[in-house]
């Protein structure tokens, strides 16, 4: 029973994401600058202790890629709920943000004044593949 009342909220959950996503055009994308360059220091640190040791850069630019168009807050939520690999969800929510920040800007993709944050308008800001 707890179960089940819990997976109801989950999907009432996704129910609202996606009505969000269609409600409020996608006018944002990750060339908007919508990290700052401390969630990138901060991103490179969590970097390197807790995700180069299976997937180097390549890989994220893949991921990006096949990721194009998608909001970025899928992204951030299938990382927080499946990485590391070894350890899923073992780091805090702004790790798991400052990480993609620097992914972001390790391709390409610009510092601006914003923070990024999964509780505002990350549902907005579509992934674009790097060049
Ligand atoms: C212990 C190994 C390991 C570590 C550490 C690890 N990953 Fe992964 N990661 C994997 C594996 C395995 C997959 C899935 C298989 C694949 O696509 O290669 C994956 C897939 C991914 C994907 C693709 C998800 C998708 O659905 O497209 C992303 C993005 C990702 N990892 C990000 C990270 C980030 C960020 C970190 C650090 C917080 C991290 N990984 C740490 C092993 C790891």
């Amino acid at each position: 029973m707890k179960t089940s009342i819990k997976i109801v909220a989950r999907l009432l959950v996704m129910a609202g994401l996606v009505m969000g996503t269609q409600a409020f055009a996608q006018d944002k994308t990750v060339a908007d600058g919508v990290f700052t360059d401390a969630q990138v220091e901060a991103g490179k640190q969590v970097y390197d202790d807790s995700c180069s040791s299976c997937h180097n850069m390549r890989f994220y630019q893949d991921t990006l890629r096949s990721w194009n168009s998608q909001p970025l807050l899928y992204l951030w939520e299938a990382v927080l709920g499946t990485m590391p690999a070894d350890n899923p969800g073992s780091l805090m929510l702004d790790e798991y943000t400052n990480v993609l920040a620097y992914i972001l800007n390790e391709n390409g993709f610009p510092t601006g004044e914003t923070e990024l944050d999964p509780d505002n308008g990350m549902s907005d800001i579509s992934i674009l593949p790097p060049k």
